[in-house]
């Protein structure tokens, strides 16, 4: 970027293009559509699993109906992709995550849901264990220890099973080594060429997933936490490398997560790659943001602006809970 050439003051008066909104409107360096942004959304296969998720209030897990009526929402205001996450039979969970490659699973029932409905709309999927996993990790653990190569045999299962029930947009959150490439050749060689990887390339093991886990019902079963797969927060030059990494193997776009938290890392990922970059504004930035709107401490206002802020920091897109929210202010 040039260094802006200042003239002395008073030549130069910043306030002079501040002071109206004209003025205002016409210096004004970023934008956020409704093309923006991808709307995750919580899909129950439980009865009476639908309904409010206190941790994030304003948020419905939703039956398969719920799910086509968020898609003729979206579609109604121009939100491009949803994003499907399960909330699974606890029942069903077991060790060897079976039920991550069962097309009849509530995923993959919700992927051809929303694509009778919504055709137009893309749909990006999750690819990781642990809405099916006993152990509530994101891979297959034996002795306690999370297993890389079998884990990403199981997710290739898993992602061509997505691929096969219409998904247009895989999102592997798994953080495993050497997924993408799998996922890729897998994809190529079995004639899904078009299917796209949303890689969850520079994901931190953060406690702002809190209300997530809440929301699929992984909390209770977590044993231990995802820091020898999901990344330290202090690391910036590892990100750049995850993200080269899951580019190089074949990742159409890359994803920075949580949101507000690592904008720097967001800035540089766009910089260094000029790749499409996303970010998500992860649960627990949800509920904060939100927790302190409701109690009156922060207005409204806050929402729009922590979205601008991703496009600031260069973000192509934002996955947020406030997407249909947002999508109808800016309609
Ligand atoms: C799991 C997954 C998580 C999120 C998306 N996919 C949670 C985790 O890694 O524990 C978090 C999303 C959010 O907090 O909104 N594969």
């Amino acid at each position: 970027m040039p260094d802006p050439i200042l003239a002395p003051f008073p030549a130069t008066r910043l306030r002079r293009l501040r002071r109206t909104p004209a003025l205002r409107a016409l210096t004004t360096e970023t934008n956020l559509t409704a093309g923006n942004l991808i709307w995750p959304i919580f899909v129950t296969e439980i009865a009476g699993g639908e309904g409010e998720i206190p941790s994030m209030p304003g948020v419905q897990r939703l039956t398969l109906d719920g799910a086509k009526r968020a898609a003729e929402t979206a579609m109604r205001l121009n939100i491009p992709a949803l994003c499907i996450f399960p909330h699974s039979d606890p029942d069903q969970k077991t060790e060897g995550c079976e039920r991550a490659w069962d097309p009849e699973n509530i995923g993959n029932r919700a992927i051809r849901a929303i694509k009778e409905v919504a055709p137009d709309l893309a749909v990006m999927t999750d690819i990781a264990l642990d809405p099916y996993n006993a152990n509530g990790h994101d891979g297959l653990v034996r002795d306690g220890v999370i297993l890389n190569d079998e884990t990403v045999e199981a997710l290739v299962r898993m992602a061509l099973v997505q691929a096969e029930a219409g998904a247009d947009i895989l999102g592997p959150s798994d953080m495993m080594d050497g997924r993408i490439g799998a996922l890729r050749g897998a994809l190529e060689s079995h004639g899904r060429k078009d299917v796209a990887i949303l890689s969850y390339a520079a994901k931190y093991a953060s406690g702002f997933y809190g209300p997530f886990r809440d929301a699929v019902g992984a909390s209770g079963r977590l044993v231990g936490d995802k820091k020898t797969y999901q990344m330290n927060p202090a690391n910036r030059e590892e990100a750049l490398r995850c993200v080269a990494r899951d580019l190089a193997e074949g990742a159409d776009m890359v994803m920075v997560k949580p949101g507000m938290p690592y904008l720097d890392i967001c800035r540089e990922v766009k910089d260094r790659f000029a790749a499409p970059t996303y970010a998500y504004q992860v649960s627990g930035e949800y509920a904060m943001l939100e927790g302190a709107i409701r109690n009156g401490w922060l207005g409204r206002g806050v929402v729009l602006e922590s979205l601008i802020a991703f496009r600031r920091a260069g973000c192509d897109g934002i996955l947020t809970y406030y997407a249909p929210e947002i999508a109808e202010m800016l309609a």
